[in-house]
């Protein structure tokens, strides 16, 4: 757990003592077992919240400024909750701004806050560092205003930040599991309606084993608004034959097969994609429900290949994860995790071989790629919370 102590001793030497004494939040970063790029289309998914995650220490002050410094950069920033700016930097603190802004304008009109802001997620590996950052920040701003928290509105919140201050036009997937989590269990998500449903994880014999190549996702911004473009390109020209969908949710694997041909590439593909990863959410939930890991980890591969061949967003490294885990024996199925162009693949593991899959995929990975690969084990963290004095 973090070290909040160390941390309050820190806020104090920035921003000085306080009476009375501010207050520490978290929330975490998340592993998404399966249902990739199918938020934004009204869709499944089915993440996991990390034990890892950002903590803010927060103080109100009695103006409308929110002064921040951050641990990890080592940088400080200010903001004028009235003049919030157009955000759009490309520096942190567009992040803070964005959330700032967005509960102030859609949930509650919140006070100025000292805040010191420190994750312990690894940035650019595909885990959702940034939807820490905006649910801890923005679960810190409302409870320093006396807000009862609306989990929902919160996550809200974090994504409307995300598309209007940073340009990124992310689903809800990442900002809702950070929100919402339950310790032990993955979120099967409906992102039309925003219903979530706890799966427990099956724990004990087998570990999620999450890997990072290492590889930051630079293209991911500007590749992930193209593939979204692509989708609505896709319900577009689908809707001559059925017009009554709103998305691609609204397909079914039947429908698309039927309507493929007006489809043309690369667009089907990336239908096609959408279409089955929907399916394969739901069946991977419904096989981890009854324990059912054979099935699960089928399905993890099977996603891997949709997201490489057809939905373009895979890469090397991240396909070399995965066919270096799948060749061990102990490894139920493995995908990678999150947007994609880098980050991180998602392993099932039969705990019993962790340490030889571990050890067998970094020299192998090493070897090719000149660079270790990290690991990080997870048994399914909680969702934001404020954590004890
Ligand atoms: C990023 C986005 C999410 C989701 C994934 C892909 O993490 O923030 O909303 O679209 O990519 O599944």
């Amino acid at each position: 757990m973090r070290d909040t102590f160390n941390l309050r001793s820190r806020f104090q030497a920035r921003f000085g003592p306080r009476t009375p004494a501010p207050r520490a939040f978290f929330a975490p970063g998340r592993v998404n077992l399966i249902g990739e790029h199918t938020d934004y289309n009204d869709g499944f998914v089915l993440p996991v919240a990390l034990e890892l995650g950002t903590t803010v220490i927060a103080a109100p002050r009695d103006d409308r400024r929110v002064r921040v410094h951050t641990v990890d950069l080592d940088a400080s920033a200010e903001i004028d909750l009235d003049q919030p700016g157009p955000g759009n930097t490309g520096r942190w603190i567009d992040y803070i701004a964005g959330v700032a802004h967005m509960v102030d304008t859609t949930i509650q009109p919140i006070r100025g806050a000292d805040l010191l802001v420190a994750g312990d997620v690894p940035r650019g590996a595909g885990l959702s560092s940034s939807a820490a950052l905006e649910v801890a920040t923005g679960f810190a701003l409302l409870s320093l205003a006396g807000a009862t928290i609306d989990r929902v509105a919160l996550a809200l919140a974090g994504q409307a930040a995300e598309h209007t201050f940073v340009g990124m036009r992310c689903g809800i997937m990442d900002q809702l599991v950070s929100a919402c989590a339950r310790v032990g269990s993955a979120l099967l998500v409906d992102c039309r309606s925003l219903a979530a449903e706890a799966v427990p994880l099956p724990g004990g014999p087998v570990a999620i084993l999450i890997t990072d190549t290492r590889k930051k996702h630079a293209l991911a911004t500007s590749e992930y608004n193209t593939r979204r473009a692509e989708c609505e390109r896709g319900v577009a020209l689908l809707r001559s034959a059925l017009p009554d969908i709103r998305a691609l949710r609204d397909v079914t694997e039947e429908a698309f097969t039927k309507h493929a041909s007006l489809l043309p590439e690369p667009i089907l593909r990336r239908v096609r994609h959408v279409v089955t990863e929907n399916a394969r959410t739901q069946f991977a939930a419904d096989a981890l429900r009854r324990g059912d890991i054979e099935a699960v980890g089928a399905s993890f591969v099977a996603s891997h290949r949709s997201l490489q061949h057809d939905y373009e967003v895979s890469c090397p490294e991240l396909d070399a994860l995965v066919d270096l885990a799948i060749a061990q024996p102990g490894v139920r199925g493995a995908r990678m995790t999150g947007g994609g162009f880098g980050g991180s693949t998602v392993s099932l593991v039969d705990e019993s071989a962790l340490d030889a899959v571990m050890a067998a995929v970094r020299d192998a990975y090493q070897r090719r790629f000149r660079v270790e690969p990290g690991f990080l084990i997870t048994r399914g963290g909680a969702g934001a919370r404020e954590l004890d004095t």
